[in-house]
């Protein structure tokens, strides 16, 4: 099983997915998460996203499909896989819709959760204070909005044109909240 969560930054992605990765044993592949490990360690790769990253915008598409590409069939051995944070754009979807039919697999069911955008720069505000990721400021989360409405969004009609299911799940509420509606939506 292949599921992609999806959202605007901030939306619960990594938090949900982190719950779901126990509850169904699913591989969680956070992009960003392997961006920030690379980042941390120094790489060429974290070289070269650095800047990028903490500007909040999107790094380029033949490098993080390069990424997906090499880690996806090693987390396609398992029951399954919860992708987060990526695919972003379209040419990364298309790229990912060739990975798999490459492989017999299909994109199941995207998972999309909704958050207003007031509450979605709150929530960030909080981690800046907390754990102060470089993306965290107001100038980034900005941008990382910015880039979600103007490239992220139309993934959900790529996905919806090609008629695969999208369960579309208020996030709003505490996280225990959005996870009881997560599995009531995904077991109906
Ligand atoms: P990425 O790491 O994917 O970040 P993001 O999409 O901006 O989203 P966040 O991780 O901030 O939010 P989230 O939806 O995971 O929510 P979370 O659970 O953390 O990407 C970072 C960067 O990497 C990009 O900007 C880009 O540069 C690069 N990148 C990554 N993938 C890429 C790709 N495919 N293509 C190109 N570039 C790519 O929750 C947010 C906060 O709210 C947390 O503090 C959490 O504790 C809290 N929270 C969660 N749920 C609730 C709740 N229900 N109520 C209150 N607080 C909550
Ligand atoms: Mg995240």
């Amino acid at each position: 099983m292949i599921a992609v969560i999806f959202g605007p930054p901030g939306s619960g992605k990594g938090t949900q997915a982190s719950r779901l990765e126990n509850e169904l044993h699913v591989k969680h592949l956070s992009t960003g998460e392997i961006l920030r490990a690379e980042v941390a360690r120094e790489t060429p790769v974290g070289k070269q996203v650095k800047r990028i990253m903490a500007a909040g915008d999107l790094v380029p598409d033949d490098l993080i499909v390069d990424i997906v590409r090499r880690r996806l069939p090693e987390a396609e051995e398992g029951p399954g896989v919860l992708l987060d944070g990526f695919p972003r754009t379209v040419a990364q979807a298309e790229a990912l819709d060739e990975m798999l039919t490459g492989e017999g697999h299909v994109v199941n069911f995207v998972l999309a959760l909704t958050v207003p955008e007031d509450q979605l720069v709150d929530r960030i505000l909080h981690r800046a204070a907390v754990e102060g990721r470089p993306d965290d400021t107001r100038e980034a989360i900005g941008e990382r909005m910015r880039e979600y409405r103007e490239l992220t969004a139309a993934v959900l009609d790529h996905y919806r044109k090609r008629g695969v299911r999208i369960d579309e799940v208020d996030g709003t509420g505490t996280p225990d909240e959005v996870f009881d509606r997560i599995s009531a939506q995904l077991s109906s």
